[in-house]
């Protein structure tokens, strides 16, 4: 595909995941537009070679005058409050953010240019789940941060006829790791996402893993994951895209390897390196489930896509030197 005329919008292209989409997507010469508040997202991470406007997506007139100026053909929306306790809490700040922006940034795509979205969804919209689960599954949010990542994706497909686009929903299992230049990896630490969490301490002579939950209907009674590396989850938006151009239809996808790993498995890689790692048992956080876990197939399948990074330790690994190399900054 010819990058070259792809004007790309990317909401939350500050972000952790954003950027890294930026990236690959400016390696490949498409002309990338970041719109992102800088709520939990960081200039250090936006790529020198992309066109930053700090705005908020909730601005529909504003961001339809971008939209226009920029002549935009796709928009990868990532921009949303992400903490899975914070959404049980501020219920209202995060409907208001991920849902009503979502119909905000959507309904700012009338008399544009706009041909595709690519949503960062979820897998928690599933809820909890024995096996692998597939796109077929009926959507079943156990918390209100999935419940909300489910409403917009619903108001992405309601609008998709009427403004004329089509959509790819990718429902993201859950995504760690580094860029493996280093250059690009995970600063918020507000999400409480476990291999930040681990990266941290592993700087520390003692490190202290906190585990919410021991009691959950797993082999070892911590939560069972399905873990992407950033990598690898970018070069997946990177071939919906060339999907949604090439078939001009609508997709929705599960972003996972299909191998689960409980807290405890991956806290252990820790102590491998560091025998002075303890683990902390907390009570369970609002909104975590049991286990899921993500049947690749249509995946696969659909966009011929084959994992790279898919090595749990190597992940890790990575997830730690990228914290060395921000701590010393
Ligand atoms: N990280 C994961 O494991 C994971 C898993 C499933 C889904 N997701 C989804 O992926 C997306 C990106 O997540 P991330 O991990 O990169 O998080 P992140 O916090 O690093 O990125 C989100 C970005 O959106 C921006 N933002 C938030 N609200 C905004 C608004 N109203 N206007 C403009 N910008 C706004 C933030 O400043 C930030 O840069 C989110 O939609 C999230 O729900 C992430």
């Amino acid at each position: 595909m010819n990058y070259k005329s792809n004007n790309i919008l990317i909401t939350g292209g500050a972000g952790y995941i954003g950027s890294h989409i930026a990236e690959n997507l400016i390696k490949k010469k498409a002309k990338v537009i970041i719109l992102d508040n800088l709520v939990t997202g960081y200039k250090k991470l936006i790529n020198k070679k992309s066109i930053f406007i700090k705005d908020d997506i909730k601005n529909t007139a504003r961001v339809n005058k971008i939209l226009n100026k920029f002549n935009i053909d796709t928009i990868i929306h990532m921009a949303a409050y992400l903490n899975v306790s914070g959404a049980e809490k501020y219920r209202k700040k995060y409907y208001n953010n991920n849902v009503v922006n979502t119909l905000k940034l959507v309904k700012a795509c009338k008399n544009s240019k706009v041909r595709n979205i690519i949503y960062s969804s979820t897998c928690a919209v599933y809820g909890s789940v024995n096996g692998l689960v597939n796109e077929n599954t009926r959507p079943n949010p156990a918390g209100y941060y999935a419940f909300t990542k489910y409403k917009a994706e619903q108001i992405i497909k309601r609008y998709s006829k009427k403004y004329k686009y089509n959509y790819a929903t990718l429902r993201y299992f859950n995504v760690a790791g580094a860029s493996p230049s280093n250059k690009i990896g995970e600063i918020e630490k507000s999400h409480g996402h476990l291999f930040k969490n681990i990266a941290i301490q592993s700087l520390k002579k003692r490190p202290i893993i906190n585990i919410y939950g021991n009691n959950y209907n797993t082999k070892d009674g911590t939560c069972i994951r399905d873990y992407m590396h950033v990598s690898d989850l970018s070069d997946i938006h990177i071939r919906s895209l060339e999907y949604l151009k090439k078939n001009n239809r609508s997709i929705i996808l599960n972003c996972g390897y299909g191998k689960g790993y409980s807290v405890l498995d991956i806290a252990n890689i820790l102590k491998k390196i560091n025998k002075n790692t303890a683990f902390k048992f907390q009570n369970r956080r609002k909104g975590d489930v049991d286990e899921i876990c993500s049947n690749t197939t249509k995946l696969k399948k659909i966009l011929n896509w084959k994992p790279k990074f898919n090595n749990i330790e190597k992940i890790l690994y990575s997830a730690i030197k990228w914290e060395k190399k921000i701590s010393r900054n």
